[in-house]
């Protein structure tokens, strides 16, 4: 396979772990490049459930390589306890998985800083993960923040976080919140991880630009959702990194000349977790039917996962802004029990046909969607192999999505979690 980026094309948990998991067959070196434990790739393999927050997903077979890039913001505490949890399951990443030295640290007051400014904002707050990305990016572009690579000089990595501890502290205590952290603990903990730390510690753009001279091809691991865009997403609900294609290259330091293919990965209906406008959302009995047949309850928090019906004015946006070349469709098995299906066409805005995302917010906001509806197939789809086993309901609703976006080429369809239960279309 071509060097590849794959991305969430809604609002992320589209299923991205599933088929990166199913990429990384053809790839040899898979890349998160943004995003940070807020993630929650779920990748199964026969009985064992593994999720992945900072660890790429690709770990899973032996003789790949991993790199957290410089995009992502880490906690060295979970990716540490990732690491164990692997080894505990007889998985060794000695040797074939990195860190970028340029990757910034979430660190503790990071989080006590996300809960405090979402506090703050009582009903208006983001619903964010509490895993602290927020501050961490907030640091990084204030140039006040710490890169793993600053552990390698610990007498200038502990003044510069005494620096902001300090302004943390105050910071947090002038909304009269709790800020309980002790200094001299996250010294004591900061000094394990710098001695765990230090074999993972990697230039990796320059490890990822000789590798491509080698003729390795590339996975880049997409976290979150294009609507998840701190740029082109549902603003202010979003998260703190660029999600779409285009920050595969900024967050991994390669140039986009190595960038073959953009897969999307949509899955058969829509899901959020957090606040923030989702006009198809079925607060309803449909809503409960999507999360308990399709297991929708974050992967991080646990949070049950809003849910909704198909919406092709996201997907075409998806795919304008990633410059998606292949769609990969996830989770049609559940819709087998549905009688009908309801898809997304387009928005009706202040009584105006929309078939475009709007960049207004509030236009977003009121956005009425109009709907087409198609028959379901009440059937189980396990057992199929190949689009011709599949009933015609359900290939005719595969067909009217493609349709309603672009007509971009499946590379494959996902009819569960397991690695088995993939119709593969094409090979990249
Ligand atoms: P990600 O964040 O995009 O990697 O997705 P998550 O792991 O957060 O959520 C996707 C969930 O759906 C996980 O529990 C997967 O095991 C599961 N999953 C992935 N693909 C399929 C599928 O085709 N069908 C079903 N039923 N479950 C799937
Ligand atoms: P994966 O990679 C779904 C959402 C949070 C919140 C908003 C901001 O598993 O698809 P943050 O903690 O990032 O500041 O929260 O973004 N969010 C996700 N929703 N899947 C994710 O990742 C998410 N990562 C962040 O729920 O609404
Ligand atoms: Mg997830």
């Amino acid at each position: 396979m071509s060097n590849s980026i794959v991305v969430g094309t809604q609002w992320g948990d589209e299923g991205k772990a599933k088929v990166i998991d199913w990429l990384t067959l053809r790839s040899d070196i898979i890349i998160r490049y943004h995003g940070g434990a807020n993630a929650g790739h779920t990748v199964i393999v026969g009985d064992e459930k593994f999720v992945f927050h900072l660890v790429p997903s690709g770990i899973m077979y032996p003789d790949k390589v991993c790199i957290v890039g410089n995009g992502v913001v880490l906690d060295i505490e979970q990716f540490l306890s990732e690491v164990d949890d692997l080894q505990r399951k007889n998985i060794s990443v000695d040797g074939r998985l990195f860190i970028s030295d340029l990757a910034h640290l979430v660190l503790p007051y990071h989080k006590v800083q996300d809960a405090s400014s979402e506090s703050q904002m009582g009903i208006k707050k983001i619903g964010t993960t509490g895993r602290g990305i927020g501050p961490a990016y907030a640091d990084k572009v204030s140039r006040m923040g710490i890169r793993v690579g600053d552990l390698r000089n610990w007498d200038r990595f502990i003044a510069q976080m005494k620096i902001n501890f300090d302004l943390k502290k105050q910071i947090v205590e002038l909304y009269h919140h709790p800020f309980e952290l002790k200094f001299d603990e996250i010294v004591e903990s900061y000094r394990i991880f710098q001695n765990r730390i230090g074999p993972f510690i990697l230039d990796t753009s320059e490890y990822l630009f000789r590798a491509v001279r080698q003729g390795k091809k590339l996975l880049f691991e997409g976290a979150q959702g294009t609507f998840l865009d701190v740029d082109h997403g549902t603003y202010p609900f979003v998260t703190s990194s660029n999600t779409i294609a285009g920050s595969a290259c900024t967050g991994a330091g390669v140039g986009p000349t190595l960038i073959n293919h953009v897969i999307g990965i949509v899955k058969a209906y829509t899901t959020r977790v957090g606040n923030g406008p989702f006009p198809t959302e079925q607060d309803n009995e449909t809503g409960e039917a999507l999360r308990s047949f399709g297991g929708e309850f974050g992967a991080t928090t646990g949070r049950p996962r809003r849910c909704g019906w198909f919406d092709s004015v996201l997907l075409r946006k998806a795919v304008q802004l990633n410059g998606i070349t292949r769609l990969a469709l996830t989770k049609l098995d559940v819709l087998n029990k549905l009688k009908e299906i309801q898809l997304c066409t387009h928005y009706e805005i202040n009584g105006k046909r929309s078939e475009n995302f709007p960049t207004n917010p509030r236009d977003f906001e009121k956005a009425v969607p109009v709907y087409e509806t198609m028959p379901g197939w009440q059937a189980d789809l396990s057992g199929c192999k190949k689009m011709s086993d599949m009933p015609s309901a359900a290939r005719n609703y595969i067909t009217r999505l493609k349709t309603l976006c672009y007509d971009v080429p499946l590379l494959l369809i996902s009819l569960g979690p397991e690695r088995s239960q993939t119709i593969e279309l094409e090979k990249l």
